[in-house]
Order: structure tokens, then sequence, then C-alpha cells
């Protein structure tokens, strides 16, 4: 239905006749000519219709609307002197129309297409439309390189694709399953996977030795920006193997991917170990490219007047008390801007925040009051303090301290607009620690599967239980956490053991994973891999704000697929089919 798509109309064509077919974007009737843009998959070429040429075809386009589907023959001809469009790949010829078939009317559009102003529903009710934009296609025209540059990067390096279940039994990634209720087996329940973890592992345990799939994972958890309950991961795992390896291989795929998409990255990236992410940076997955690093100030307050600071200082081992420095930050900020932050870090559970100026006669502020001048000169010398300078203190809770003084230095980044935009700073976030203490108890910090630190005979020690450490890494991308993986446990006894640190029974381990369990005693290989977050790198690749415009047909933060209304309520009998009952229609049906 085309000789040419409309992008490869250009001035070779003068002369020649060309059917091009797609949507029209817009049409313009200027008395007698009408011009239309008319847009294939990705691009525009203007048709002139002119009645003296063509009445017939002239009556036609006197009838058509915006997104009618054409077909169109014509003859290319130069545009007008004064007439070109340097804006387009076209701009510079148009074609005189002599056969005009409407093949499809359409509606009017129900939103001006492009403006990302619409409300997002209606958007995503007609998210087809919306995928009718440039900035659509380009988005999953990079998506497709990127998956391509994927399998052909892992093809080389010699890694096997394989697809691992959908109706499977829970992985734990820490989110709430999606179950699938089975009609064969009545009040049973099939999971689909968060990650393919445990499959990966046991296509270890089957000798493949390499293995990657473009994985769909499911997880029902908070969505926000960068989540969704459907997303896909890059899932890689390999036998036999370090995590020195392992890093190699991220590398290289990550390296390989980025440059076919585009983009110049470094071919090796940054390390930095977990506490030092949490001490400097308040965060485990820092944004590297502008600096605003934490320093320790503990022993300093410690020594001073205030009962509340030295006293939090006295407890290292619960507390911390971290100051922030901002290069020129007393020029930018007026007191009553820096009072303000305040409020800010109050919405994370901070108790207040200190700040100091640094002025031609000194360190001023409402705490200096407290300090000795030695320990004065102490705080100066610290933090690199020169005039125009400012520092914030946060005291506390470490993991509070950590958390409102990491959010407050991305807050004040924005705020001073110091982010390089066209910039990837990768950096590999190492040496997690095992499990974090949630709800009172103990969770792995990964997954349960990740191998702890051990002595040279195989054992796992340690004093307190939070700072044992697991050969866990992330790779972090300007701020976001763009994939993690680890080392596994490949030994039953080990398996064993972390599952009673995590106070799982036996008999639940055994019902839940018995099969792993199982499967380590027919001589599981010593492996480990990772997984990236293949809608999270397409977010940053093409900068977009929303994880929803980089997926075809994503889902809402209400975990709703507007356009086909899902999820949505089925007839009883399809229930009495699965044995369910449901208790309270109007619970299930919340929207
Ligand atoms: P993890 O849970 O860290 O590891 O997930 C790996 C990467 O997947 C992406 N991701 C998500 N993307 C969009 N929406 C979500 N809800 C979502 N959740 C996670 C992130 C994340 O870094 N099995 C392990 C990997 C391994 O150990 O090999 C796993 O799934 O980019």
């Amino acid at each position: 239905m085309r000789t040419h798509y409309c992008a490869e109309v250009n001035e070779l064509h003068i002369g020649q006749e060309v059917t091009v077919s797609g949507w029209v974007s817009s049409r313009r009737d200027h008395g007698g000519l009408i011009f239309i843009d008319l847009r294939d998959k990705d691009q525009v070429v203007q048709l002139v219709c002119d009645p003296a040429d063509n009445a017939e075809v002239h009556k036609i386009a006197e009838g058509i609307r915006d997104q009618f589907v054409l077909i169109v023959t014509g003859k290319v001809r130069a545009r007008g002197e004064g007439l070109e469009n340097p804006k387009l790949k076209t701009g510079k010829v148009e074609i005189v129309v002599d056969k005009l078939i409407v093949e499809n009317k359409s509606l009017p559009m129900p939103f001006d297409l492009g403006d990302e102003k619409v409300n997002e529903e209606i958007r995503l009710k007609y998210r087809y439309l919306e995928l009718r934009t440039q900035k659509s296609y380009e988005i999953f025209k990079l998506r497709s390189k990127a998956t391509i540059a994927t399998r052909n990067a892992l093809d080389e390096l010699g890694f096997l694709e394989v697809e691992t279940p959908i109706m499977t039994k829970s992985t734990p990634e820490g989110a709430r399953d999606y179950l699938i209720p089975s009609r064969v087996h009545g009040g049973e329940f099939y999971a689909m996977p968060q990650s393919p973890q445990l499959f990966k592992q046991l296509l270890m345990v089957g000798g493949f030795d390499r293995y990657f799939q473009i994985a769909k994972c499911f997880r029902d958890e908070d969505l926000r920006a960068d989540r969704q309950p459907e997303f896909t991961q890059i899932d890689v795992e390999l036998s036999f193997c370090d995590q020195e390896d392992v890093i190699e291989i991220g590398e290289k795929l990550i390296h390989s991917i980025f440059t076919k998409c585009g983009f110049d990255i470094p071919k090796k990236f940054n390390r930095m170990t977990y506490s030092d992410a949490m001490e400097f940076y308040g965060s485990d997955k820092p944004d590297m490219r502008y600096d605003l690093k934490m320093v320790d100030v503990m022993d300093i307050f410690e020594r001073c007047d205030n009962e509340i600071f030295s006293n939090i200082a006295k407890d290292s081992k619960k507390n911390r008390i971290k100051a922030l420095k901002v290069p020129k930050g007393d020029e930018i900020f007026s007191k009553r801007q820096m009072k303000g932050f305040e409020e800010y870090v109050r919405k994370f559970g901070a108790a207040g925040l200190g700040y100091f100026q640094m002025k031609e006669d000194g360190l001023k502020g409402p705490l200096t009051k407290f300090f000795t001048e030695d320990d004065i000169q102490a705080i100066i010398e610290r933090c690199e303090l020169e005039v125009g300078d400012a520092v914030f203190f946060g005291a506390g809770n470490k993991k509070l301290v950590w958390d409102y003084m990491g959010r407050f230095r991305i807050y004040l980044a924005e705020l001073m607009n110091i982010i390089p935009k066209d910039t990837f700073e990768f950096l590999w976030v190492m040496d997690f620690p095992m499990f974090e203490i949630e709800e009172g108890k103990m969770k792995a910090m990964h997954h349960p599967f990740t191998m702890p630190v051990t002595d040279e005979n195989g054992k796992i020690v340690f004093d307190d239980l939070e700072d044992l450490q697991s050969i866990a890494y992330d790779i972090v991308v300007n701020g976001t956490e763009l994939g993690g993986g680890s080392i596994r446990i490949h030994k039953e006894e080990i398996q064993k053991e972390v599952f009673k640190l995590m106070a799982i029974p036996d008999d639940e381990a055994e019902e839940k994973f018995g099969f792993l369990l199982d499967a380590f005693k027919y001589g599981a290989p010593p492996h480990g891999g990772f997984a990236l977050g293949l809608d999270r790198m397409i977010m940053l690749m093409t900068g977009a704000s929303s994880i929803r415009e980089v997926i075809a047909f994503p889902k809402t933060q209400k975990a709703q697929c507007i356009l086909t209304q899902a999820p949505s309520p089925v007839d009883n009998e399809q229930l009495n089919d699965l044995s369910i009952r449901i208790r309270k229609q109007v619970d299930a049906y919340v929207r």
C-alpha cells in the first residue's frame, strides 16, 4: 500500500510518482489549495490537493479530518521558495495528490495528542492514540534496540535464553504475590513470579552454565514513578563464578546496550560500599552527578554544651550526627529559606535541622554558643568551610538521619539546579548487609538466597546479625537503582542456616522452598547473577519522568489498566469453577 515511508520522500524523488499511507496529522484549507500533513510510523510529509489539477481529489480532501487513514498517490515536487520547512526531514518537498483513498475515518480526537498536560486517565484510556505520537514511537524504537542489543550481547558472551514459568510458586522478592486460582485444584493458587530467581538457580543446577531472559515480573507493591506491578527484567545468571566475574558481565552488557542505543558510557564503573553510600550520601543509591557529601561530626558534638546533641553523640552504634556543606549556601539561601529546610526534613521524621553560616568574621548560627572556640575551628576544618558556605546538621537515629539528610541532599541539588542532565554516572554499590530488621523481624536485604560472608571453613560468623555482610551488589545510575544481584548460596546447610536466622521454621522452609533445598542435594554449582530493570533503563535513556511512558500498555498508580478495564468483576459461573466466593462485592472492587 506504499512505495515509500513518509520520511523517505525527498528531493531525489522530485518528478516521480510515489504512494504513501498513514494518518492525517493536520489539514489546512487555504481557500483553493488544501494542505494535508500525512504521518506514518514516525514522520510527516506534506500533501497538496489543488482543484485546478484534480477537482475530484480536492472534493474528497474537503471532507477529510484529523487522523483519517489515507492511501495517497501523487507526484513529488519541490516546495515553493520560502515555503520549505527545515524542521521536517521531508521539508523541502511535497506530494501533489493524484489519487486519494480514504481507507478509514476517525472520530475527533478525545484529547490533543502529544499534550502531556492532559489528564493521564484519558491518555491511558486511549493509549493507542498516544502511541501514534512521534515521542512514543521514538521511545519504543529505543526500547526495541535495547532488547535486541541485550540478546546480541549475551549471545556473544555464551548465554542461553530460556523461558521460565509465569504460573508458578511464590518467589520472595519482598512484595505481595499476584495469585492465579486453580480450577482443577480448587482452593489452590499459582503465584506469578516476582522474578525468575529460583528457576534461574535451578537452571544452573541443570548445568546450563549461562542463562538469560527478558522476563516479565509481577509484584503487588506500592506503586511509584519508577514502579509498575508488571515490569520487565533483563535477568542473568552464571555458574562457577565469583563476584568479579558477575560484575564484569554486568559492565560488558550495560556498555554494549548503552553504546548500541547511542550513548557514550565508560566500560568500567566506580564502586562504593553500602556503608560508605549511607554514611556519605544517606542512600544506597546515591546520585553521583553532583557532590554534596556528608561528613561525620559526632566526636565534635559529643563535646558540646547542648545535652541533646552530646547524648545523641554518645551512642555511635545507634545514632549519627551528619554535616552537609553547601558551597556558597549562605549567599544563595535567605535565612527564611534555611529555616524552611527544617520543615522539609521534618516530613521525614527529623526532630530539627541545625545550620551554621560561614561569615567573614567566623562561624555563625544559633548553635555556635554550645561549642568552644577549638571545636568551632574543628567544625570549620572538618567541613572544609569557606566564607559564604552554609552547613546543615542532622542528628538522631542513624537510619532516620541517613534517610532525611539523603533526601535533603537531593532536594538541595534540585533547588540549586546543579544536576547535570545529559550524563550517566554508574556506580556499583557493594557489600550490602545480609539482613535488615523490619517490624521486629530479620528480613533479607536482597533475598534469602544471597550468600552471606563466611569464614575460611564456610561458616557464617557474626557478632551482631545486623552487621553480617552479604555478597550482594546493586548497579545505580544517577540515583536510580537500575539493577541488583548477588552470589547465591549453593549449599543446603548454608541455605537452611539462613532460613533459621530469619526465623523461618523448618516446615515452612520445606513447604516454600523444599524444591530448591532438594536441588542443592544433587551437586549445585557455585553461581551468581543479577537483574536489570529494563523499563527503568529506558526511562534513564529517554529522560522519561514516569515508567508509564516507556511501557506500551501500563497500569495506573492504582494498578488498573484503564484501557481494558482490568481488573474487573467476573461472573459467578467462572468463580464457581474456581471454587471462589467473593465475600463482599464492594470491598473486592473498590476503585
Ligand atoms: P530486584 O528485586 O532488585 O532483584 O530487581 C531487579 C531490578 O528490577 C527493577 N524493578 C522494578 N522495575 C519496575 N517496577 C517494579 N515494581 C520493580 N521492581 C524491581 C529494578 C531492580 O533493580 N531476583 C533479583 C535479581 C538477582 O538477584 O539476580 C531481583 O529481582 O530496576
